[in-house]
């Protein structure tokens, strides 16, 4: 039985805890159905490895592998494949409901992979496809935003949180929208960050947005794309939201949502879950196919940019670990990537 290294756990501890994550060899796996064998070469973190691993009293026989955003190098196809050839280099996010991508070879449905970018490396492109997805879906897929310019004149759009991993690419993707576009942040650094990658204004998520938007002339914004604390902002956007306008939120709540604040102006509100069509096998789940792959061509027209702000080297517990720490403290501006096995 061949193995491979992997980084996971088997207990659930806080961060700062050298046994949190730990170096691990796993059996190598062999590509079957529709999957995809990758040979990784570099992941990103996301905010879903800290909710994962977060603090409980529980213990993993298996180890549990973590992980979920990936380039790299396709090693074997199973039998059913169409889409992908061993040396095809690709990006993807994965599916939760399997183990994740913080190990040298990982097994993906070709479904929900990628062409990666030409004109990126590993490390840059793997900053990419979680986040992409995810605005990508929220934006045209959940809000049913239309991809044409034209349609967008004088439409506008508030992000909630915009200089962390989604918003950095939501902004670039409302841009590309033709929509105006207005980013939360707090701070000196992500306020210059989001300006950078094209918002119109900034204004600061902890304070009151009515008067901020009224400073700016904006009485009330078409569409909100919520990126943090959902029941938190509720009211704030129920008040600047337009009549029939659309919310759409990727965070859970930790209480119920009084939807009736929306009544009077007709407001939509959707979900966006990036895990949803991998998780449910949906009939459509090859859209995140092409998702990537419109993406790629997005970023080698440059059109859109990478959204990475920060690498590691190699991939393995002790910066796994670090690349945790760094997203738990919620100040991340743009992506976290780590890169390479040694
Ligand atoms: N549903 C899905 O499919 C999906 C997909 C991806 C992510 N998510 C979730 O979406 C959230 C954001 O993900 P991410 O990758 O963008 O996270 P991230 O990169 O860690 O976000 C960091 C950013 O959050 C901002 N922030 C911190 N506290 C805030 C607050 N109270 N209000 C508004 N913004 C705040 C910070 O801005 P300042 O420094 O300017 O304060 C920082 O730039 C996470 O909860 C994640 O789990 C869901």
């Amino acid at each position: 039985m061949k193995k491979m290294k992997a980084v996971g756990l088997q207990q659930y501890l806080p961060i700062d805890h050298p046994e949190s994550l730990l170096d691990l060899q796993i059996e190598k796996p062999s590509a079957k159905g529709r999957d995809l064998l990758i040979r990784v070469k570099a992941v990103s973190v996301n905010p879903v490895d800290y909710k994962v691993r977060s603090p409980k009293d529980k213990f993993e026989d298996m180890p549990k592998i973590l992980g979920w955003d990936v380039a790299g190098i396709v090693e074997e196809v199973g039998p059913l494949c169409t889409l992908f050839k061993p040396g095809d280099k690709v990006y993807y996010a994965g599916d939760i409901t399997r183990p994740g991508c913080n190990s040298e070879f990982h097994l993906v449905d070709e479904r929900i992979v990628g062409h990666m970018p030409k004109t990126l490396n590993f490390a840059e492109a793997a900053a990419l496809p979680l986040t992409s997805i995810t605005a990508y879906e929220a934006l045209f897929d959940r809000m049913k935003i239309s991809s044409f310019s034209k349609d967008n004149k004088n439409k506008t759009i508030l992000i909630i949180g915009a200089a962390g991993g989604v918003g950095s690419i939501a902004i670039q993707l409302a841009k590309w929208a033709g929509l105006t576009v207005i980013g939360t942040a707090s701070r000196q650094e992500s306020q210059n960050w989001a300006t950078a990658l094209g918002v119109d204004y900034t204004i600061n998520h902890y304070e009151d947005f009515v008067s901020q938007l009224n400073l700016l002339n904006i009485e009330a914004v078409d569409y909100i794309l919520c990126l943090n604390s959902t029941n938190n902002y509720w009211t704030n956007m129920a008040e600047v939201i337009a009549p029939q306008g659309t919310i759409c939120s990727i965070v859970e709540t930790d209480e119920p949502l009084n939807l009736t604040l929306l009544k009077n102006k007709s407001v939509t509100f959707v979900w966006e879950l990036m895990f949803t069509r991998s998780m449910y096998q949906t009939e459509d789940m090859i859209n995140q196919h092409k998702l990537l792959n419109r993406i790629a061509i997005l970023i080698d027209s440059h059109i859109l940019k990478t959204t990475i702000s920060e690498i590691l080297y190699p991939i393995n517990a002790e910066n796994l670990r670090k690349a945790h720490a760094i997203l738990e403290n919620g100040k991340t501006i743009g992506k976290v990537v780590v890169e390479g096995f040694e």
